[in-house]
């Protein structure tokens, strides 16, 4: 029907308001549902808890009209709002092949890529999310996935995909070194050592900040396990962003494959700030409130 056809166009946020009987709204298919729309980005404006047309009292009422457009209006009027920003959001590890069967990865989820894109999408902005392997699915149809394996096609995607962003976030754990040469077949075992030579990859969020125009803004993660403020302020420096977020893999519940994280976050002007174990939800949700602020500084 036509409100299906208009849905499935929608390139912009879309709220929700479900109204229906108790009995249908507690259905275990109409909750599910709700669920998957949700998991697409949407947001639901909760039907009321009130006398419904059948007679019958319990969940299923419509919000009121005013309140409706009351939370569109605050929705829009978010001061964190993102809507219309071009985004760029890196996330995952990457793969180098040492051979057609091994490589040399880290154990980054793309979790917290994952969740930046979805949060950015969430305020309003156009995202694209450049991931290298991971098992994670986007169900949002309107972010914008490019797949990679290599740091190479990373940096590529990026150097294609950086002139429209206005901000780019850079989550993506890319391996910092690649085998020189990939073995065009499966390397044998044999009694002897067996030496990789490796070289460097290309550091592509320094490459996109020697590039940044005064418009764009640029954030990378620094991954310490030493001193951890002293080296994220070098990155912050070296790489010319204007923040950068610092992870510690040795906090309790943070950094890979966990669904929580605790940043601190250092920003160009100098100012600190530290937030305590939060879901990779909330974290993303820090990080941009931060950007935001910064864009309106
Ligand atoms: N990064 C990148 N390209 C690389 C390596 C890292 O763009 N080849 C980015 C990461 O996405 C991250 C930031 O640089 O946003 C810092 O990554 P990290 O691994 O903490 O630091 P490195 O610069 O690689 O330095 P080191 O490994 O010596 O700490």
């Amino acid at each position: 029907n036509l409100l299906t056809a208009i849905y499935l166009a929608a390139k912009c946020p879309v709220l929700f308001a479900p109204a229906m009987d108790v009995d249908m709204f507690m259905h275990p298919a109409t909750q599910t549902n709700i669920e998957r729309l949700q998991s697409f980005g949407n947001i639901q404006i909760a039907p009321q808890i009130g006398e419904l047309a059948s007679g019958l009292t319990g969940a299923g009422r419509l919000e009121e009209p005013e309140a409706i457009l009351q939370i569109l209006i605050n929705y829009f009027n978010q001061s964190v709002s993102l809507t219309g920003k071009n985004i760029l959001i890196t996330a995952g590890p990457t793969y180098e092949a040492i051979d057609p069967v091994r490589y040399i990865s880290n154990h980054s989820s793309g979790k917290m890529g994952f969740a930046l894109a979805a949060e950015a999408f969430r305020r309003g902005a156009n995202v694209t999310l450049i991931t290298g392997p991971t098992e994670l699915v986007t169900e949002n149809p309107n972010i914008l996935r490019v797949d990679v394996i290599t740091a190479s096609q990373m940096a590529e995607a990026c150097n294609v995909l950086f002139d429209k962003a206005d901000i780019t976030i850079m989550a993506a754990a890319v391996a910092d070194y690649k085998p020189v040469r990939s073995a065009e077949h499966k390397i044998k075992k044999s009694e002897k050592e067996l030496t990789i030579e490796l070289e460097p990859t290309l550091d592509i969020l320094k490459n996109l900040g020697g590039r940044k125009t005064g418009k764009q803004f640029l954030a990378g993660f620094a991954l310490e396990t030493e001193n951890e403020e002293h080296n994220a302020l070098k990155k912050l420096r070296e790489k010319n962003l204007d923040l950068i977020v610092l992870n510690s893999p040795s906090s309790e519940g943070s950094g890979f494959g966990h669904d929580t994280n605790k940043i601190t976050i250092f920003i160009k002007s100098g100012e600190k700030m530290e937030f305590t174990l939060k879901s990779k939800q909330q974290v993303a949700s820090d990080i941009l409130d931060t950007t935001f602020r910064c864009l309106n500084m």
